[in-house]
């Protein structure tokens, strides 16, 4: 199984066997993880495998969901960094389902802070994984989301390849399944747009464009398996609209 056909089978696993991995498969997540070229330039990201025992150590609060392993991800705190940030770590989640691992978002997380050092790098978001206790893999009409008709616009007929990754992106997964994103595809762009909440804390917004960059992940992974050349754009034209239920945030173009 690839990247690609991993979107159509995963799900959030939340119950785990507390087993060790074999060190090989735990390598080949973080070779995978740090092969991943970024959304955007000039962003430094870290990633750190804990395992559960390691876990207080670093997280202080709740933790939902119990697993063996956790990966997490620490990131420059720049322009577009939760975006960057969603977009690679739901790449590695799909790398774990396609190698028959369970994984599971942990959005509310508090890290612990460290008075000896100051973190260069701010902590974004982490998976728990580890070997699932139920089944992993659902297919992707069980899956919960919203109709296509109210995620996306089709401005005009667009080709097969564009229509697959519209399809792909509506099933990405997102914090309490909130799926903020909007898509207007008018012939070879793709814009993309972020729901506007009836809350105004800074958290849930941040969580919405790690959502946000989720879902490029599933655009541009579809757009790698079809072989399409795509560039991320931001369209001023566009970012200067006042649009009442949506804010812009970045555009597709593919060639
Ligand atoms: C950024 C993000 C944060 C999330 N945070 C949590 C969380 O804290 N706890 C949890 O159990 N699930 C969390 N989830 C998982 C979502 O609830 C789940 O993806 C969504 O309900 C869709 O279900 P599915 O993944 O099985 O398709 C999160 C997902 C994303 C993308």
């Amino acid at each position: 199984m690839n990247l690609y056909e991993a979107i159509f089978v995963r799900k959030t696993v939340r119950r785990y066997k507390m087993v060790p991995l074999d060190q090989s498969l735990l390598d080949s997540i973080l070779g995978f993880a740090q092969s991943m070229p970024m959304l955007f330039q000039d962003i430094t990201v870290n990633y750190k495998l804990l395992e559960h025992s390691d876990f207080k150590k670093y997280f202080s609060g709740a933790l939902t969901t119990k697993a063996p392993y956790y990966f997490v991800l620490y990131s420059e705190n720049k322009q577009g960094y939760q975006m960057n940030a969603g977009y690679l770590i739901q790449q590695v989640s799909l790398y774990m389902t396609a190698k028959g691992l369970g994984s599971c978002y942990l959005g509310m997380l508090k890290p612990k802070k460290n008075k000896a050092e100051k973190p260069k790098l701010d902590y974004v978001i982490t998976l728990a994984f580890g070997e699932a206790e139920h089944e992993i893999y659902r297919s992707a009409d069980k899956a919960k989301r919203l109709p296509m008709d109210d995620v996306a616009i089709f401005k005009n007929e667009v080709n097969k390849n564009i229509k697959a990754m519209v399809q792909a992106a509506r099933l990405s997964p997102s914090s309490m399944n909130s799926q903020p994103w909007r898509l207007v595809v008018y012939d070879n762009r793709i814009h993309i747009f972020c729901k506007k909440g009836i809350f105004l804390s800074d958290v849930l917004n941040e969580v919405k464009l790690i959502d946000i960059g989720v879902c490029l992940a599933h655009l541009l992974v579809t757009a790698e398996e079809l072989w399409v050349d795509v560039k991320t754009v931001h369209l001023d034209n566009i970012s200067n609209i006042s649009f009442k239920k949506n804010d812009y945030v970045i555009s597709l173009k593919m060639y």
